[in-house]
């Protein structure tokens, strides 16, 4: 298995481009099930989330072409030969379930295995269920499979989703975009990658009001085309590269970056002294001066502070100057990364869902174990930060989600390599 080796050497300066959203790209490839004509998605990252849900539509009988060394994806689903999406690769990655929502709604039926656990809380899909079901939808859940049918179609129902989903929202968006009549969905998640998702159906000749409010509208239509689409920046990997001269010093530039991406991020970042301009290029940040100040953190749905970037800002608030609380609210096992930044010298005390931080002055190297996908690159970051060698292992987690870390932080003068395992 590889492992990440960083070596703590002062202050970061240069440019980094960032990639599309994996989490839009994710939720994108899956509407090629929605029409026969191909789906163009450019500004692809990289991952290997990517290749698995590739894999995974494949199986289904799409076609799925890798151009331009991945950054365009050429989608096109003719036809669904196969309407079971097995667990071998359910089990990978858990957005996987977002193809149930469109095969049933252009085929009437499909089988998808539940992804199961996960290593950072239960995370069930009741909600994904609930909303096919409001939409006319027969389920049947055995052998570990959801069995889906909707023999006269789907038809347009209401939605009214106890708490804010983005998968459920992303499924139910789909399903209803080829459903009979009108859906309304309430309490709907309002992210970016939501936004994105819409305005690609939109293309597709979709009928979509409201995304990105809490109500969206949906009239279905009979049939969908195709579309080319860019796929949105990532937000998560552009707030963590934010963090990279915040915790380092220096100043860098995150190509592609907006703060109305991140406003709930970068409002954080000021209180705790770290410039961010916006230019035409992108977002610049550098700390004001000195060492930064503790922030407390709530994580919250969007537009509130990412779930998503709850990790690295805790390796931020290691070395901050106070105690900052840091309160997850959205997974409720989600802090496998203090244990491994105590390892390297951190105060962080965990209660439940909230974390204390009291901030130390240096932090020390030391092999760590990477828990999941953003607990790996908050390893990372404090090891760019500590002084001597850190060894961040199992870093597979970490390409499911950030393309070339190693060339993207190396690019802005950090010290870090890849060892290639057996
Ligand atoms: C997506 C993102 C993930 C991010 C999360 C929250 C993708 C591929 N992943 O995950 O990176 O951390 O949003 O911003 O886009 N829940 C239920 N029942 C359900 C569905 C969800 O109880 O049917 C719960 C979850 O356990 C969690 C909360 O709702 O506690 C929010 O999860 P959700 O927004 O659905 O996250 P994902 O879509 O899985």
């Amino acid at each position: 298995m590889d492992s990440i080796v960083v070596t703590g050497n002062g202050p970061l300066h240069g440019q980094i481009a960032i990639a599309g959203a994996k989490n839009a790209c994710l939720t994108l490839m899956p509407a090629t099930l929605l029409s026969e004509e191909p789906l163009t998605l450019t500004n692809a990252p990289r991952l290997s989330d990517i290749r698995t849900m590739s894999t995974l539509l494949e199986s289904l009988g799409a076609e799925v072409a890798q151009m331009q060394g991945g950054q365009v994806l050429a989608l096109a689903s003719h036809a669904i030969t196969n309407h079971r999406a097995d667990y071998d690769i359910v089990r990978k990655m858990r957005a996987s379930i977002l193809v149930l929502g469109p095969m049933l709604a252009r085929e009437g039926h499909a089988v998808v295995s539940l992804p199961g656990g996960c290593a950072i809380g239960a995370r069930p899909v009741d909600l994904h269920l609930h909303a096919l079901e409001a939409m006319g939808a027969e389920l049947d859940l055995r052998d570990g499979y959801v069995h889906a049918r909707a023999p006269g179609g789907l038809r347009g129902g209401r939605i009214a989703f106890p708490m804010v989903s983005v998968g459920a929202t992303e499924n139910a968006l789909m399903a209803a975009t080829l459903a009979r009549g009108t859906t309304v969905i309430d309490n709907a998640a309002r992210e970016p990658e939501i936004v994105d998702l819409a305005q690609c159906l939109r293309k597709m000749g979709a009928q979509i009001e409201g995304e990105g409010t809490h109500t969206i509208t949906i009239e279905g239509v009979d049939r969908l085309g195709g579309a080319t689409h860019a796929v949105v920046p990532d937000r998560i990997e552009l707030g963590t590269y934010m963090l990279a001269p915040a915790i380092c010093g220096g100043e860098v530039t995150c190509l592609g970056g907006r703060i109305d991406l991140l406003a709930a991020f970068c409002e954080k970042l000021d209180e705790a002294g770290i410039d961010v301009t916006e230019t035409e290029t992108g977002l610049t940040v550098a700390r004001r001066n000195g060492r930064v100040r503790a922030v407390d953190v709530v994580t919250e749905p969007f537009p509130g502070f990412p779930t998503d970037l709850q990790a690295q800002m805790m390796a931020l608030m290691c070395t901050a100057q106070g105690t900052s609380v840091l309160e997850e609210r959205i997974f409720e096992n989600r802090f496998m990364h203090a244990p491994e930044l105590m390892r390297m010298g951190a105060l962080i005390d965990v209660h439940g869902g909230t974390a204390t931080v009291t901030g130390v002055e240096t932090l020390k190297g030391a092999p760590v174990m990477a828990t999941d996908l953003r607990a790996s690159v908050s390893l990372i970051l404090a090891g760019l930060a500590a002084e001597g060698e850190t060894i961040v292992n199992r870093v597979y987690h970490l390409d499911r989600g950030y393309e070339s870390v190693e060339e993207k932080l190396g690019g802005v003068g950090a010290r870090i390599e890849r060892i290639t395992g057996q």
